[in-house]
């Protein structure tokens, strides 16, 4: 049977770039359930401050030279959340389909423009930069981004609190809105704070955006967003006290913060996300191009493959 071969041959490559794709010194996976695994505490993530982190990025050189300020993680996306949003990949309904399910997208091209920030989220992993930059896509999920970093417009940096001090997997996110390249992309004026809720009013479908002013300790914001089939559900509560309510040692404090308005307002975005519907997975709705990244994950593909090398070798 050619077709029955065909599969075979498949399951054979898969087997192989298993092989050539995972040399034994790959460092595990975080999400794994074996070893560190998670253990989410009630709240939905570990606060950075109860051992030696922040809630404030770090920021090199910026003005006056040496000073180290900072950007405020001001979205949380909590530990509590479903596992599989948790994931950094987009498929499977992970955190990168998340974000494209309202409308923000990696980097332009792949390319990595933005500059990068350190955080400490008291995990045991000291500061690490972010693990990537994610763009506004202007409704153009492939190539939106490359216009958000000409033009400027909303973007955040995320780091996983998954170190094994305090494995939460929450997503810690530093929101922010700058103008444009020419403008060397300063922030907008309380561009953290809007930034932040006009974030979360496209995560929850909001049909007008968030009045930033009249957000308060406790306002909630719920909503549906979905991408690639995969149905997302985020509930948001906003918090004080975890960011402090004003403009000392913040970057960009004197354009963001300006006329009396704090740089940052002290309020964080606590977001639930789970997935209420994920397409059905059948042969015929499964991606050809997608197929192999996803079965090269699975140890039992991989046996499969290698069940499939022995036959298909006696077979043809
Ligand atoms: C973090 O980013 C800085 C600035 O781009 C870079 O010099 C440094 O090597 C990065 N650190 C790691 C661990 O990648
Ligand atoms: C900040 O500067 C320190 C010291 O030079 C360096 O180790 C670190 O990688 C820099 N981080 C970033 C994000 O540039
Ligand atoms: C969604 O994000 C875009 C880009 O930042 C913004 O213009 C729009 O107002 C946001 N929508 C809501 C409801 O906040
Ligand atoms: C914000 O609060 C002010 C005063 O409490 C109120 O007049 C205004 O309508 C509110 N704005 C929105 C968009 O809810
Ligand atoms: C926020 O509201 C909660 C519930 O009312 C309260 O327990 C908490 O103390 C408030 N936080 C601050 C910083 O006021
Ligand atoms: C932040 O401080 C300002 C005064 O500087 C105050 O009006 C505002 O209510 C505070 N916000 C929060 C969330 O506590
Ligand atoms: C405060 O200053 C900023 C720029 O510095 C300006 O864009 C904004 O309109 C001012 N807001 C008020 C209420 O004066």
């Amino acid at each position: 049977m050619p077709s029955t071969a065909f599969v075979f041959f498949l399951l054979s490559l898969s087997s192989f770039s298993v092989a050539l794709d995972q040399p034994r010194n790959h460092p595990p996976n975080p999400f794994s359930r074996r070893g560190n695994s998670r253990n989410v505490p009630p709240q939905g993530f570990y606060d950075p401050r109860a051992q030696g982190g922040s809630f404030l990025t770090q920021v090199n050189n910026t003005f006056p030279v040496g000073l180290v300020l900072g950007e405020p993680i001001n979205a949380i996306i909590l530990g509590s959340s479903d596992d599989a949003v948790l994931v950094d990949q987009q498929q499977d309904g992970g955190l990168r389909n998340y974000f494209l399910s309202f409308g923000f997208a990696g980097e332009c091209l792949g390319q990595h423009s933005g500059s990068d920030q350190a955080a400490n989220l008291g995990d045991g992993h000291g500061y690490l930069n972010e693990s990537a930059v994610i763009r506004w896509d202007y409704g153009n999920p492939t190539l939106g981004t490359c216009q958000e970093t000409i033009e400027g417009g909303n973007h955040f940096r995320y780091w996983v609190q998954n170190g094994n001090e305090a494995n939460s997997g929450a997503i810690f996110m530093a929101v922010s809105y700058e103008l444009p390249d020419s403008l060397q992309h300063d922030i907008i004026y309380n561009g953290y704070n809007l930034a932040r809720d006009w974030l979360i009013g496209n995560a929850t479908a909001q049909s007008q955006i968030i009045p930033t002013a009249n957000v308060t300790n406790q306002t909630t914001y719920s909503g549906q967003t979905s991408f690639n089939g995969y149905v997302y559900q985020t509930s948001v509560q906003y918090v004080s006290g975890l960011l402090p309510n004003g403009s000392d040692g913040i970057n960009h404090f004197g354009s963001v913060g300006a006329n009396g308005t704090n740089a940052v307002d002290g309020l964080s975005a606590l977001m639930t996300v789970k997935i209420l519907q994920q397409p059905a997975k059948t042969k015929s709705s499964a991606s050809p191009s997608r197929l192999p990244s996803h079965w090269t994950s699975s140890p039992l593909t991989f046996a499969l493959g290698a069940l499939a090398l022995l036959l298909g070798s006696s077979l043809l």
